[in-house]
């Protein structure tokens, strides 16, 4: 463990804490999970903390709440080498990293405006994983680089 004076957020006693973020993309994971601080409860965010694996990286700690696992398929498309630490009571508990799924559902939405899943139809979102980005699994629309800027608010 790091010496206190390293520590630069506070641990935390019950919630998830989202490890080894790709540096600068701690705002976009906040977007996925749809938080935007009215929720009242505690979140804390590090960016650009020195780390021995990725050189730099942000770490998001959410308290009193777990992910699903439509915003984990999500987050691992913006932060691949991520880690999602449940926290008990202060203890780890369970520690997984994120893999990159073959489709996602919900969370983001289709850049196409004519898609079905822009109409007032019953229909949820569903991207299927390409090597080009996520490709839409009803109109075949590709979002690329910029996924952060498709999540669904
Ligand atoms: N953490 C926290 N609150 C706790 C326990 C852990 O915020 N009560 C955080 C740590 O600061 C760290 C992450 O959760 O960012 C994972 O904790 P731990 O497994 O103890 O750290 P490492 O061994 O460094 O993790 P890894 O091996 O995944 O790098
Ligand atoms: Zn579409």
């Amino acid at each position: 463990m790091s010496p206190d004076r390293e520590l630069r957020v506070s641990k935390i006693r019950n919630g998830t804490v989202i490890d080894h973020v790709t540096g600068g993309q701690a705002l976009n994971v906040l977007a996925i999970l749809g938080i935007d601080g009215s929720e009242g409860f505690g979140v804390s965010i590090g960016m650009n903390v020195p780390s021995d694996r990725l050189g730099r990286k942000d770490v998001v700690k959410v308290e009193e709440r777990e992910l699903s696992q439509s915003e984990v398929d999500v987050l691992s498309l913006i932060a691949p080498e991520a880690t999602i630490n449940i926290i008990r009571d202060y203890e780890v508990v369970e520690k997984n990293r994120v893999e990159r799924p073959d489709s996602v559902t919900g969370v983001l939405s289709c850049p196409n405006h004519n898609c079905i899943t822009n109409e007032d139809e019953p229909v949820r979102p569903r991207f299927d994983v390409v090597s080009e980005g996520v490709r839409c699994g009803y109109c075949s629309e590709i979002i690329r680089e910029d996924i952060a800027e498709h999540i669904d608010v």
